[in-house]
């Protein structure tokens, strides 16, 4: 990857075809209907927005396609990307973790909840285990605070919940993602 900007290189024609087939129709429409204006940052963010919006998140080749299409610095489109945490730099886990940070779930100790879990999966907020089948997040009441403390997962809500549940509650969707796999491929092999 590099910051050199289009208008700079011999094979640019060539290379915009690639990057064009990186994004969505309706990211290069937007991109081109804007192209002699200013990029402002507030643009940027749009783009990266209608991305992240198509494929769920923005991985390194969609950063480097908005940044060669925008004729913006790599160096400026990364930095916007992972400065506002609404972006997504990894694909989202198979199940996506949300611990409710509202105030009922505080006060009944879901600091120790979110903890327990980053430990436990060894990712931080944000970020997806390795093996692909946990995201983590934090969100806002979820609206059933008389089971404080609550986390979510997928749309099933667990709770009251004590840090010590946690590993067997991991477990429980670590063997559904196993059958998932299971049956999945046996129904390739059908
Ligand atoms: S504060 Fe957590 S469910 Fe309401």
């Amino acid at each position: 990857m590099s910051d050199c900007r289009p208008c700079t290189t011999d094979n640019w024609p060539e290379l915009e075809r690639g990057y064009r087939a990186m994004l969505p129709e309706d990211v290069l429409a937007f991109i081109d209907a804007n192209r002699t204006r200013e990029h402002s940052e507030s643009m940027l963010i749009a783009t990266l927005h209608m991305v992240q919006g198509h494929y769920g998140h923005l991985g390194p080749g969609h950063l480097e396609a908005v940044a060669q299409l925008m004729q913006v610095p790599l160096a400026k489109v990364t930095g916007v990307a992972t400065f506002y945490h609404y972006f997504r730099l990894q694909p989202r886990g198979k199940y996506l973790i949300n611990v409710c940070l509202g105030t009922a779930c505080y006060v009944k100790g879901a600091e120790k909840i979110a903890r327990k879990l980053t430990d436990e999966l060894g990712i931080r907020f944000g970020e997806t285990s390795k093996d692909g089948i946990f995201s983590l997040e934090s969100t806002r009441c979820v609206g059933t605070c008389g089971l404080a403390p609550v986390v979510m997962i997928g749309d099933e809500v667990h709770g009251p919940l004590t840090p010590s549940q946690i590993p067997n509650l991991l477990e429980g969707y670590l063997a559904r993602a196993a059958e998932d796999l299971v049956g999945e491929s046996a129904a390739e092999d059908r």
